[in-house]
Formats: C-alpha cells, structure tokens, sequence
C-alpha cells in the first residue's frame, strides 16, 4: 500500500484532513507525525484508530533522525506539512515555541526530506511532492479597500505567529529553488469547524455562550477575517496535492469577509434557536476587551487561481458551514469538556483573567 506522510495530524485541520482523507476511494495510508502539544488530541482521531490505513507516530519534527526513520520506513509519495504552533495570542505571549517548531521545526523536516527524496528513483522522484500549509496572515494587514491578497501580494507579517510561518514559507521556497525539491504551498484564511480548540474565535465564543460566561470580543469588534469551513480546505488540498503545479503557492479561501462582531453575533442568534436560554439572547453575553497587542485589521484572500487552474471552490457558504459547526459543538460536549481540562484551562485564565 502506498503511503503519505501528514505531520500535526492531531491538530484541528490536520485531524480533519486525515478523517477526510481515509474516506476517498483509493485513499493512500497516512503516517501521522504529531509532537501531542496542547493543541493536539488523540481524541479527534477515534473514528480512524484501529484502521490499519492510519500509522500514529508521536514525534516532534525537531527529531530529525525520527523523521528520517519514518520516511525509510513507510516510504511516502508525498509529505503534508501541517504541524505548527498555530495560535497567535500565544505568540504575542511567548514567541520562542513559534520559532522552534514553525522555522526550526520546518527546517528539520526539510531536511530530512531532501535526503529522501534524492535517494528516490527518478519516476519516484519526479511524482513526490512537498505540501507546505501555510496562512494568509503572512501578508499582513489590509485596509478597507485594499484588493484581497494574491498569490503575488508582498510578505508584510505583524505577529510572532506569522513571522514564524513566513520564515517556514521562505525556507520551503529556498528548497525548491536551491535543491529542485518538489514543493507546493497554500495560504489559506480563518479556518472554523469541527474540532477546533476553543481557543480561537469561534469555538470559544460557542463554549463560553453556552457556560453562560462573556463572550470577549477585542477592541471594536470590526476586524475582518475571511472564513473558510475547514472540510472545504481539506479538499482543496487534495486538489493542489494531485494537480497543483510544483514550485507554485495557491490562496484558499471562502470568499466570506466577516467582522468579528458579526460573527458573535451571528453565533448568539443561531444558540438563540438552537438553545434557547430563558433569561434573554446570547447576544447579552458579548463583552468588549482590551485589544489584541498589533492586531490586523483585515484579512481578505483572492482563491480565484485555485477555481481557475484546479477547478475548486468552496461547498459551504458561511451559514451552512457555521450551522454545521455549531450543531458539532452541541452534539459533542464531551470532546470540548476534554480540551477544557488541563493546559488549556491555564491558558483560559491567563488571557482572559481581567
Ligand atoms: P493546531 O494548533 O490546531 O494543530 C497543530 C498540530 O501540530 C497539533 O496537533 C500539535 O500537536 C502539532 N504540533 C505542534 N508542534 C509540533 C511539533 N514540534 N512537532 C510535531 N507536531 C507538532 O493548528 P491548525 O489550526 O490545525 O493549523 C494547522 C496548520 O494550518 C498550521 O500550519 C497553521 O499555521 C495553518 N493554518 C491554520 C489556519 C486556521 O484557521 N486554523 C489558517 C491558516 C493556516
Ligand atoms: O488567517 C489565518 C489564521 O487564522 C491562522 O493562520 C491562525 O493559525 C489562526 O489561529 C487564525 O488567526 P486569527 O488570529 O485570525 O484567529 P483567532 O481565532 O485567534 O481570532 C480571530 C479574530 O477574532 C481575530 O481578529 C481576533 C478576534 N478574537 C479572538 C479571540 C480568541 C476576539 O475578538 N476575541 C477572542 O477572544
């Protein structure tokens, strides 16, 4: 059987591409390589444990001699590159795991793929590939009538996170030019979806709506992100792994350019109907915080060379795809009061103790 290597399989979008990706016809096996840091959980892998088809490898890709190992073991087509310290509150707090794992981390896995890749035959060699997952953030900050970002928009990154990730970016590139590695990168915008760590907007928002606690929008509440539902950047992964051009970056996102506000708000008027409470709308929980430290105004990305070269655009607008989001969250209460125990609650109490 054939295998790809995925490496933060644990994570929210790694855990859902890995679940995803066993569900198509044909589906290559998976060596997932996840170091198991806060933010990954075994948990959001149950449907897939067991299966012969997923080779779980508990491994930091810092651990360049593991890397090595796994790859001359179970000899990948291809390798995608998810793992990452992701969260950008956290870097502003404490940027040295950004650069350890997102630039020291890449580099590793860089080069341990490298001197795989050469000892490949040359067919071999010719069909690898290297997936690099990268964000829009490295662009940095639009203003309100900027155009979206594009492939080609100048590297501007504000915060710890996306320096960090831009380095990795810059480095992947390098790999390609300087080595000839076969390498695609992809920018994608606000994920949201199943399995999300309530620390990031929306499940937190979902989690503290229903534990009746305030739902801490920062500043004015009128930064802008684009939202894309994860199960549509899973797929269009899929599509730059098997027809994206090597050396090329592709932008995905949802075409969905929402201010934070209107996301609470939205989110309160769906738990309104969902979850009725008797002592008024959700909407009564929205409290206004002290800004995030640099915060961008607006995030915005074109994805129309991904509709144009490979055919893909998103399946979920932002309201069946937060419908389905929060419908997850309610069914599944036992996964978030998992998360909500241990690192994560100290993080909780840390960030929002004022
Ligand atoms: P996440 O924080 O939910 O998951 C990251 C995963 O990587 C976790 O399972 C963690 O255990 C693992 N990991 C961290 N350090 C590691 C290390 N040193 N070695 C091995 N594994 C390690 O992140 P996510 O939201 O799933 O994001 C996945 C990727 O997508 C990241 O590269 C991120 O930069 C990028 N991205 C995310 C979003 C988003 O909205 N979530 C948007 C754009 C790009
Ligand atoms: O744009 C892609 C990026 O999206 C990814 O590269 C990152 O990995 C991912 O975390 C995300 O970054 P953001 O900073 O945009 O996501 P976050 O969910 O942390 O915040 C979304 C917006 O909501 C942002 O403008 C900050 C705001 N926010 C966030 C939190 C956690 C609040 O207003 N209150 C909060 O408590």
């Amino acid at each position: 059987m054939s295998h790809i290597l995925v490496t933060g399989g644990a994570g929210f979008i790694g855990a859902n591409f890995v679940l995803d990706w066993l569900c198509q016809d044909g589906a290559d096996a998976i060596v997932n390589v996840d170091k198991l840091t806060y933010a990954g959980n075994r948990k959001s892998l149950t449907a897939v444990e067991g299966d012969p088809r997923h080779i779980f490898s508990q491994t930091d890709i810092c651990d360049g001699a593991e890397i090595t190992r796994l790859l001359q073991s179970y000899r990948p087509r291809a390798v995608l590159h998810f793992a990452a310290e992701s969260h950008v509150d956290r870097s502003i707090d404490a940027p040295a795991d950004f650069v350890q794992t997102n630039v020291v981390g890449t580099h590793t896995l860089l080069e341990a793929v490298l001197a795989y890749w050469r000892g490949l035959d040359v067919p071999t060699r010719a069909a690898f590939r290297f997936l690099h997952v990268s964000t829009d953030e490295v662009f940095g900050s639009l203003g309100p009538a900027d155009p979206p970002f594009s492939e080609t928009s100048s590297y501007q990154p504000n915060s710890p996170y996306s320096a960090s990730k831009a380095a990795s970016d810059h480095m992947v590139r390098a790999y390609h030019h300087s080595y000839g590695l076969p390498v695609l990168t992809t920018h994608c915008s606000n994920n949201y979806g199943q399995f999300q760590l309530p620390e990031k907007l929306i499940p937190l928002m979902i989690t503290r709506a229903l534990a009746g606690k305030p739902l801490p929008v920062y500043g004015d509440g009128l930064n802008v992100r684009d939202w894309l539902y994860v199960g549509d950047h899973c797929a269009a992964i899929r599509e730059v792994l098997a027809r994206g051009r090597s050396g090329q970056t592709y932008n995905v996102g949802g075409w969905n350019e929402k201010t934070n506000l209107e996301v609470v708000q939205t989110l309160c008027d769906m738990l309104d109907t969902l979850k009725p409470k008797a002592s008024g709308s959700y909407r009564n929980q929205i409290a206004f915080v002290k800004d995030r430290p640099g915060h961008d105004r607006r995030y915005a990305v074109d994805a129309s060379k991904l509709a144009r070269e490979l055919g893909w655009k998103p399946a979920e607008t932002f309201d069946s795809g937060l419908h389905k989001t929060v419908h997850w969250y309610l069914r599944n209460q036992d996964w978030v009061q998992e998360v909500l125990s241990g690192e994560y609650r100290h993080w909780v109490a840390k960030q929002y103790a004022a």
